[in-house]
């Protein structure tokens, strides 16, 4: 059910600018990898190269063992890499139903499978099912961000990249997102998360990587991470950051 993920000094960036400097990263099958960095320093370029929306100049990505460098989006979604982009990009003015239906306009499922799907959306998400009839616009953040994955789980994915799925929103929801995460991987997707509420992505990382100015700065198990000083000095050497300032991650309130 789930896939693993392989990538071999990965450049990619936009024109002549270079964004990614060679990124090389791991995600064991069924594992929870944790990718933050300040602001700028190449975490969504790294998950639009990732979901062939960006073509990457060079560099290897292996997913289950498969070259997807060169594939396109379409291919890779119908291979199980799916992306919840960063600002939630959702049909605002269909419903939430549509919304979740849209996404699978590509692919033939037997009428129970979609069924399933639903059932399987809607038990993660209850509050989707109580409001599916209700347009997408007028949810809040929260309930927008949840609709976002819930599009993405709708393709059943074998591998999850969610990119800052906790940004704008208020802390209860947050805990419900997170929740949620925690919850997938249990299920057994494989799932790579941006975050800039750092402190949270390592309570729930196995793994995690510190990526400065397109280049990872350092990995490894997400609890020594916590610990160390390479994060504070991943966004202590970034310039003044929007997000570094709103989130300060040594003051953030832990949820346990
Ligand atoms: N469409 C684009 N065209 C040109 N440059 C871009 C584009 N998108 C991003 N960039 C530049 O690429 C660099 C990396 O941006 P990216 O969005 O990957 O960073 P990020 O780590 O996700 O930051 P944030 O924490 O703000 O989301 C930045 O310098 C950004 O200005
Ligand atoms: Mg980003």
């Amino acid at each position: 059910m789930s896939a693993s993920l392989e990538v071999r000094d990965l450049h990619a960036g936009y024109g002549h600018v270079g964004v990614l400097e060679g990124v090389s990263l791991e995600l064991p099958e069924g594992g929870l990898v944790a990718l933050v960095g300040s602001n700028g320093t190449g975490k969504s370029t790294l998950l639009r190269a990732l979901s062939g929306l960006l073509r990457p100049s060079s560099g290897s990505i292996a997913f289950d063992g498969a070259s997807l460098v060169g594939a396109n989006p379409a291919a890779i979604v119908a291979q199980g890499l799916l992306h919840v982009a960063e600002g939630r990009r959702l049909f605002r003015a269909q419903s939430v139903r549509d919304n979740l239906e849209l996404g699978l306009w590509a692919t033939r499922l037997a009428k129970g499978e979609a069924a399933a799907r639903f059932e399987r959306v809607f038990t993660l998400f209850p509050v989707l099912q109580e409001r599916q009839r209700v347009r997408a616009g007028i949810l809040s953040g929260g309930q927008q961000q949840m609709l976002a994955i819930a599009q993405a789980l709708m393709h059943k994915p074998r591998l999850l990249m969610l990119d800052e799925p906790s940004l704008g929103l208020a802390p209860a929801v947050i805990d419900q997102v997170f929740d949620a995460i925690v919850q997938l991987r249990a299920e057994g997707t494989t799932i790579l998360l941006v975050e800039q509420m750092v402190e949270r992505a390592l309570q729930i990382a196995d793994t995690a990587y510190v990526l400065q100015n397109g280049r990872v700065i350092g990995h490894g198990p997400a609890h020594e991470l916590r610990n160390g000083d390479l994060i504070r000095q991943a966004y202590l050497g970034a310039s003044a950051s929007r997000k570094v300032a709103s989130h300060p991650i040594d003051t953030e309130r832990n949820p346990s």
